[in-house]
This record gives structure tokens, sequence and C-alpha cells, in this order.
């Protein structure tokens, strides 16, 4: 360690003790680097690097001596001038604080308070530090004598001579371990508070679609009149459908969706849903658009957005009970590297993402309702999280929202002040649209048609959930299709061997991720590996697969979960319809990674 260059001249520190000897330069509300502070905030008196005009460290006679061995506060000085910077003072609470005898640390250096679970960075952090000559205060994980960890808050700063040499480093260390526990299980207590919301939230909404759907049913059982049977059954259909937007928002917010991103223009696409915004608003609430021409290409799922969007127009709708303005606008926006400010001074939710620095392009929507207060905008975005009745809102709006941002790549942003109206700011990364090829427009083949019995198409259904292939099976099979089933990917590709040679398959229909070694796409390989002209449909709840592996599987050949009777028989169709035609084409990459 070389000593002799100054990175901060001594003699400019402001600092000077009124006997002359000893001189500071102080913090003057700056962090130290690390920026964990043991006195918890900036401080603007105490030195972070000094200057003394006598060294000697044999000098203790006198009362600052005595403070520094009654204090309770740990502290060394190392000599950097000496070999490998070792410990050449310390104070009586640090050898409380270590365990250790004064004897058997002088002369060491500090880092045999190490062991095998302290944060490497923590340590390069401090390496870099003392390199520097620079101050620099962290917590990092240190072990006692006997081996039992503690958090260590240690502070670290340079003392110079007046010459200018640097002549020791200064140290303090504050055990915060309790502080530490204390943080980690409050931490871990909301995490469960959240879950246990959620789960309340979830079980609350199904039981009482399964209340309806189960009450129909029964109702169906015993209807004499069909038209009464009718209405129970499209009851039941209703509710059904209630579940499975419950569960997309869940899933969005999960961000488990199966987005089907494309390049788009925000300007044309809000244009092209303003329709359906108004509409979803009351004749008091007036929204006017503010959007922008010409602005880059973002790449994200329209009917996603379309859904965002919604959900937080009319959030604005319900903040303005008597109505108001609801401003859309469409904007760019350049990130700098570091970001400063809120520009509005709004309380504001970043929604926890950082953002590369670059260009974006935004979608925001501005009420002048009642707003929100601190608390409310730092848990909007908490799924069955609302302020509202029981029965009006579900929770669900903002969760879904900023999960789709998210998975789109950008962020979510709210400002708000109670009284004085809210912005949300959805902000998508623009630029980079790698384009995905727009998928081909399916050739239409109406569902409802029976197949000719005589022409029945051959389909393998697999998937491991017996209710669910009952239902596909009773749909496929009452269109006129001839069905063989298995219950998981082993199973299937037996079953394929055995009967594709006399009973030929023209379709696997396949559920993607199952348990077992082989999931739909390992699966669809394998079987169109056999035989090219075997038309594939997969269908799923999320895929995660497909998201998690790269290359996704086109849209046309996964059906999303739960599906209708009609959408079934039209994808089936389709899929059918596109035989032959992809079969040569398809390489094994095509349904995406093939591992498991
Ligand atoms: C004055 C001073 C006090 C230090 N106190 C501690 C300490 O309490 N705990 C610790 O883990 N490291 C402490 N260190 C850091 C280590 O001594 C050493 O600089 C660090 O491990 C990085 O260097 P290395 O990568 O060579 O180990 C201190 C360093 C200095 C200069
Ligand atoms: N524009 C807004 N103005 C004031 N408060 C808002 C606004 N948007 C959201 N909030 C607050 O955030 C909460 C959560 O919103 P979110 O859209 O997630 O759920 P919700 O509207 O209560 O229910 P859901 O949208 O599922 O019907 C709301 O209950 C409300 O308190
Ligand atoms: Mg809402």
């Amino acid at each position: 360690m070389s000593a002799d260059s100054v990175p901060s001249d001594p003699s400019s520190h402001d600092d000077v003790d009124p006997t002359g000897l000893a001189a500071g330069k102080q913090a003057e509300g700056t962090m130290d680097t690390g920026a964990n502070e043991p006195i918890e905030r900036s401080g603007l008196h105490h030195w972070r690097e000094s200057t003394i005009t006598d060294p000697d460290l044999n000098d203790r006679g006198g009362v600052f001596f005595a403070a520094i061995e009654m204090t309770r506060m740990p502290m060394i000085l190392t000599d950097p001038n000496l070999d490998d910077n070792p410990i050449v003072f310390a104070n009586k609470a640090f050898l409380d604080l270590t365990g250790y005898e004064e004897e058997e640390i002088l002369g060491r250096n500090c880092r045999f308070l190490q062991g095998s679970q302290t944060d490497r960075n923590a340590v390069a952090e401090l390496r870099h530090a003392v390199e520097n000559k620079s101050a620099v205060a962290l917590e990092l994980l240190n072990y006692r004598r006997d081996g039992t960890p503690f958090w260590n808050a240690v502070f670290v700063g340079p003392v110079y001579d007046t010459g200018g040499t640097l002549r020791y480093f200064f140290a303090s260390q504050l055990d915060v371990t309790r502080r530490r526990n204390t943080e980690q299980s409050y931490r871990q207590a909301q995490k469960m508070e959240s879950i246990g919301q959620l789960t309340a939230g979830l079980a609350h909404d199904f039981n009482n679609l399964l209340q309806v759907v189960n009450g129909n049913l029964e109702l169906v059982a015993t209807a004499k009149d069909p038209a009464r049977a009718q209405r129970y059954v499209a009851a039941a259909q209703s509710a059904a459908e209630r579940g499975a937007k419950l569960t997309r928002q869940l899933l969005a917010f999960a961000r488990k969706t199966r987005l089907e991103p494309r390049p788009l223009d925000l300007t044309q696409l809000v244009s092209e849903f303003s329709d359906l915004i108004e509409s979803s608003v009351n004749k008091q609430v007036e929204i006017h658009l503010s959007l922008r021409r010409g602005l880059a290409p973002v790449v994200v799922d329209p009917d996603q957005l379309e859904m965002a969007l919604l959900n937080i127009v009319n959030n604005a709708r319900d903040a303005m009970p008597d109505g108001g303005l609801v401003t859309i606008a469409t904007r760019p926006l350049k990130l700098q590297p570091v970001e400063n400010g809120d520009g509005t001074g709004g309380t504001a939710l970043r929604d926890g993402v950082e953002l590369a620095a670059g260009d974006y392009v935004v979608l925001e929507v501005q009420d002048e309702g009642h707003g929100m207060s601190p608390e409310v905008i730092e848990r909007a975005t908490e799924p069955f999280f609302t302020t509202k009745g029981v029965g009006s809102g579900t929770g669900l709006g903002l969760a879904m929202a900023s999960g789709f941002v998210r998975q789109s790549g950008g962020r979510l942003e709210i400002e708000s002040r109670p009284g004085e109206g809210t912005t949300v700011r959805m902000l998508f990364p623009s630029g980079h649209a790698e384009k995905r090829e727009p998928a081909a427009p399916e050739p239409h083949v109406a569902a409802s048609a029976i197949v000719d019995p005589d022409t029945a198409r051959h389909i393998l259904v697999v998937e491991d959930s017996d209710e669910v292939l009952a239902i596909a099976r009773e749909i496929l099979e009452s269109a006129g299709y001839h069905v063989s089933t298995a219950a998981n990917g082993e199973q299937a590709l037996r079953l394929f061997d055995e009967i594709h040679p006399r009973d030929r398959v023209d379709l696997l229909f396949t559920d993607l991720v199952m348990p077992g070694g082989m999931n739909g796409l390992v699966l669809a390989d394998a079987v169109v590996e056999r035989d090219a002209s075997v038309s594939v449909l997969m269908t799923t709840g999320y895929n995660e697969e497909l998201v998690i592996n790269g290359p996704r599987a086109r849209a046309t050949d996964v059906l999303s979960k739960p599906y209708r009777r009609a959408e079934l028989l039209d994808r089936v169709s389709q899929a059918l319809n596109r035989r032959g035609e992809r079969g040569s084409r398809r390489r094994r990459s095509d349904f995406g990674a093939a591992q498991v």
C-alpha cells in the first residue's frame, strides 16, 4: 500500500480545532460511500477524514484517551504504512464486541472478523475505500472469537499528518444485529400478511363464483321447464366467465400471461380504443385525448394493454363520482442514467422497478378525482387491495396493469395527493422493436359444423387433469372427431407409436405443462419427428415454460385455458387445415426449447 499520494489535500480541511493541533473534513450532510451510517442519518459536523499534528500512539495520559477506553463504541486504528494494514490500536469496547484479547489482534489485518457468510461485495467495497483512501460506512456480517456471527456497522476513514502523508485509518464498529433481525422479521411478517390477503381474496371471490355455478347446476338438475334450465345454465356460464377473467388478471399480476407482443404505435392503439373507453365511463366524465404523433413503436400485447388501460380509466371514473375530466396522453420519454426527482413533487410510486436509461413511450391517465393518500399509493398495486366497498372492487385492476407493464419491460408509476387527482403512467421501452412476424391471418372455419363421420379425423388428446380431459373428449367426440387420450407425455408417445401406423393420428392436442419428464413441447417435437404431417395444438393455463425457454410457439399453436367449446373446435379445425403446409417446414425449435 502506498501512502504518499494524497487524494484530498489535508490543508483544505475546513474544521480546525481551536488548539490548531488537529483538523478535519466535515461531512456537511454528505453520506459516506455505502450510505449506511451508524448514526442513521447524514450528519453535518463529524469528520470523514482528519489531519493530526501528533501521530504518536503512546500519548495516553489525557482525558480523550480515557474517553476512548470508556465509550461503548468499538474503535480501532490501523497503520497503512505497515505490511497488510494491521491494527495498531483497539479500544476496550472493540475487545468486548469481538471477544478477542488485545495481544491476539494487534498486528493483524481486520479481515479475521470475516467468515463464510460475509458478503464478498461488502468486503470489496471496504477494499476499494482503503485503496482510494476514502471514507466508507457499511454493514457486513462478522464473527466473534467464539464463532458467533454479528452484523457490524463499520465506518472507516483516513487520518493524515500535516505533511499530507496518510498515517492511519480510523474505524468504528457497532453491533446492529438486533436491528437487522427486527427488520427481517418485519419484512417476513409483511410478506405473510400479503399472502394471507391474497389467499383470502381469492378464496372469497372463487367461493362466490362456485356458489353461483353449483347453485345453478343444481337447479338445472331438477328443472322441468327447458326455458328455465337455459337461464340457469347461462347464469352458471357467466359466473365461470368471471372466474376466468379473475384468473387472467391474477396471471397478469404474476407476470405469467402468455403475451402476444407486437411492435405498435401507442397513439394509434389508444385512438382505436377510444370508443370502448368512452363507453366504460358515465356521462359526467369527459375524456380528453392528448396523443403525440410519430411515436417510436413499443412492443406490447394490444389486448393486455387495452385491459390495463380500461382498468386505469375505470379507477379514474370511480374516483370522480360527480364527474370530471380524464386526460389520456401519450408521449416519448428519455430516462437519464440517474433519475432525480419525480417531476411534480406529488407522492409517487415507481413500483419498485429500476429501468435502464434510454428511450421510453409513456401512456398516461390523469384524473381530477379524490386522489390517494401515500399509504394507499404504496399498496395500490397489491392484488386484492381495494378501498372500494365489498362487491364493488376486487382490487385487481392496478395489480394486473402493473404486472403487465413489468412483463413488457416497463414500469407503472402512480402520482397522487388526496384531493388533487391522480396520474397513472405506464412506461414502455421503445426503439428495440425486434419485429416478430405478425401472426398470419387464419382461415376461419365455422366451428359448430359437425364433422362428417366418414372422414372423421383422429385426435390424440393429452391432459393430466381427468376432468379437463373428459370435457375435451366430450366436446371433440360430440363434434364427430375420433378421440384417443393419454394422461401424460410418456403415455401419449407410447400410444402414438402403437396406434398411428394403423389408425393415423391427424392431430396431437396436448397440455403444455404436465408432470413427469415430458412436457407438451417435448412431446410435440417427438411426435413431429416421427411424422411431420401430424398437426399440433397445445393448451395451457399459463406458459411459463415458453416464456423461460425463449423462442415462443406461434400464437396459432397454443390455446389458452379456460377455453370454450366453440374456441376449441375452431382451433382444432384450423390446426387440421394447416396440416402438410406446416409439417415439412417445421423445425425442432418451432415449439421453443425442448428441454424440461
Ligand atoms: C481501519 C479499518 C477497519 C476495518 N474494520 C473492519 C471490520 O470491522 N470488519 C471487517 O470485516 N473488515 C474491516 N476492515 C476491512 C479489512 O481490513 C480489509 O480492508 C477488507 O477485508 C478488504 O481487504 P481484503 O480484500 O484484502 O481482505 C477494516 C479496514 C480498515 C482499514
Ligand atoms: N385514479 C384513482 N384515484 C383514486 N384512487 C385510486 C385510483 N386508482 C386506484 N385507486 C386506489 O387504488 C385501489 C386499488 O385499485 P385497483 O384498480 O387495483 O382495485 P379496485 O379499483 O379497488 O378494484 P378493481 O379494479 O379490481 O375493480 C383502489 O381501491 C383505490 O383506492
Ligand atoms: Mg380498479
